[in-house]
C-alpha cells in the first residue's frame, strides 16, 4: 500500500500556480481526507525566474521536463501548459511511463481525449479532466457518477468565463464588442488573443468533452457547429432587452430522436431563465436525465484557485484508489458513433435586424418571402425611420435553419434591403 504520492506540474502559469498553491496550503487537510501523503514534489516552467504571485521554494523549480515524465519517483503529472504540442506528447509519455495524469487542458481532451482515455487504460493508470470544463465547477464527476444512472436527454449552458464577462458588460453598460474587448483586456478577463475564447472554440472543445460524456458518443471537434460573440452589437442588446431576453454564448448538446444536436452560438435568453442572470467569469451547465430530472451547476469558470481546486481533486481521486486495480468508473473507453444533425436541421426561433428602405410595400416584400419559406413572425417592431431607411426587427416562431437560411438570402437580394444583421437564436 503506497501512503505517499509525488505529483510533479507541468507548467507554472495560472492554473499551475493554483493547483500548487492548494497541494501546499491545505495539505493537511489532504492529507486527513485522503488517508495518503501528497507531496509536490516538480513544478517545470521554461520560465522560472520570473516572480510568480505564489511563490513555492525554488528548489521545487526546474526546466527539464524529464525532471517529470521520466522520473520515477513522480505518480502524478499534472500538465498545465495548455494547447496541443507539446502538451500531448508530455501526456502521453507520463501515461507510458505509468503515471496518472490530471489535466485542464480541453483542447488536449476534446482533440485526442479518446485515444488518450485508451492509453491511460492500456497502461493500468488514470486520465482526469475535471478543470477543463466549467473551472471549479464539479461536472465531468457529476457526470459519470453522481448522475451516471441516467440517461442523459440534454447538456447546455454558459461554458466560457471571458465571453460570459464581455456580453455580461457589454448588456449591463450598453456597449459594443470592440470596447468590451479592450475593457476585458485591460482587467485582465481575456488573454491578449482572446481568438479562443470569443470565436467559441473553448466552447465547442468544452462541448466535445461533455457531449462525448452526456451521451457515450464518439464526438469530435468538427461535429460542433460554432459561431463566435465578436458580431453581437449594442443595438441586439438593446432589442433582445426590450423583448425581454439576455444574450448569452450558449453550448448546446441534445439528443433528439436518436441522434445528437451540437451547437455552440450567441442565444437570446429569456430574462426568467437562471442562465439569463449568470454574470462575470461565472458558468452554468443543465444537464437534464431520464430519471434525475433537471439539474443546474454554477459556479467560477476560470481562475486560479478555483480551477487548482478542481485539479487537486482529481489528484486526490487517484490517492483514494491509488494501488487499486482501475476503475471504470474512472475511463470510459466505450464511445459509440452517434449520427450528428447538421447545421440546416436545427430548429430554433431566430432574432433578425434588416436595415431596409422606409418606403411603401418593403415589408410585404419581406413578409412574403418569410411566407414562402414556412418561417412565421412571432414578434415584429420598425423603429427609428429616417430618410435614410428604416429597421425592422423580427423574432420568428421556431422555424428549421435551412428555412431561415433560404429566407435570408432570398431578402438580402431584394433592392430596398440594405442589410440583414446577424441572425441570433432565442431560446434554451
Ligand atoms: N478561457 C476560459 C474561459 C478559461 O474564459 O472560460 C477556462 O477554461
Amino acid at each position: 500500500m503506497k501512503n505517499i504520492i509525488k505529483v510533479g506540474i507541468i507548467g507554472y502559469g495560472t492554473i499551475g500556480m493554483g493547483t500548487a498553491k492548494i497541494l501546499i496550503e491545505n495539505k493537511t487537510l489532504i492529507s486527513k481526507r485522503t488517508g495518503k501523503e501528497i507531496i509536490l514534489e516538480k513544478i517545470v516552467d521554461l520560465d522560472i525566474t520570473t516572480q510568480r504571485e505564489y511563490q513555492v521554494d525554488p528548489s521545487l523549480l526546474s526546466t527539464d521536463i524529464k525532471e517529470i515524465i521520466e522520473n520515477d519517483d513522480i505518480n502524478v503529472v499534472v500538465e498545465s501548459i495548455g494547447g496541443i504540442n507539446p502538451a500531448k506528447t508530455f501526456i502521453e509519455t507520463a501515461l507510458k511511463n505509468k503515471k496518472s495524469v490530471v489535466t485542464p487542458n480541453k483542447e488536449v481532451i476534446a482533440k485526442y481525449g479518446r485515444e488518450l482515455m485508451i492509453l491511460a487504460e492500456e497502461n493500468g493508470v488514470d486520465l482526469f479532466f475535471e478543470a477543463a470544463v466549467g473551472g471549479g465547477i464539479p461536472i465531468i464527476r457529476p457526470l459519470k457518477m453522481g448522475i451516471g444512472a441516467n440517461n442523459i436527454k440534454e447538456i447546455y449552458g454558459i461554458v466560457n468565463g471571458t465571453t460570459n464577462f464581455i456580453l455580461s458588460k457589454m448588456a449591463d453598460d450598453g456597449e459594443d464588442f470592440d470596447e468590451t474587448l479592450k475593457e476585458a483586456q485591460d482587467l485582465g478577463y481575456a488573454e491578449a488573443d482572446p481568438t479562443a475564447d470569443i470565436e467559441g472554440f473553448d466552447s465547442s472543445y468544452k462541448l466535445v468533452i461533455l457531449s462525448t460524456l452526456a451521451f457515450g458518443a464518439k464526438v469530435d471537434f468538427e461535429n460542433i457547429y460554432y459561431e463566435g460573440i465578436t458580431k453581437i452589437t449594442a443595438r441586439d442588446n438593446m432589442y433582445a432587452n426590450e423583448f425581454g431576453y439576455e444574450i448569452k454564448l450558449l453550448a448546446v448538446g441534445k439528443e433528439i430522436d436518436g441522434k445528437l444536436e451540437l451547437r455552440v452560438h450567441p442565444t437570446f435568453v429569456p430574462q426568467s431563465h437562471p442562465l439569463a442572470n449568470i454574470k462575470g467569469v461565472n458558468n452554468a451547465i443543465y444537464v437534464k436525465g431520464d430519471y434525475v430530472g433537471e439539474t443546474m451547476f454554477y459556479g467560477p469558470g476560470a481562475g486560479a484557485e478555483p480551477t487548482g481546486s478542481a485539479v487537486v481533486a482529481d489528484i486526490m481521486d487517484i490517492a483514494y484508489s491509488f494501488d487499486t486495480p482501475l476503475n471504470r468508473r474512472n475511463l470510459r473507453t466505450d464511445f459509440e458513433d452517434i449520427e450528428i444533425v447538421g447545421q440546416g436541421d436545427f430548429n430554433s426561433e431566430y432574432f433578425l435586424r434588416i436595415d431596409c428602405a422606409d418606403e411603401s410595400g418593403v415589408l410585404a416584400a419581406i413578409s412574403s418571402v418569410f411566407g414562402k419559406h414556412d418561417v412565421s413572425i412571432k414578434s415584429a417592431l420598425q423603429k427609428d425611420a429616417t430618410e435614410k431607411g428604416s429597421e425592422l426587427v423580427v423574432i420568428t416562431h421556431d422555424v428549421k435553419e435551412s428555412s431561415i437560411l433560404n429566407a435570408v438570402k432570398e431578402i438580402e437580394s431584394l433592392k430596398t434591403v440594405f442589410l440583414v444583421h446577424k441572425l441570433i437564436r432565442v431560446g434554451v
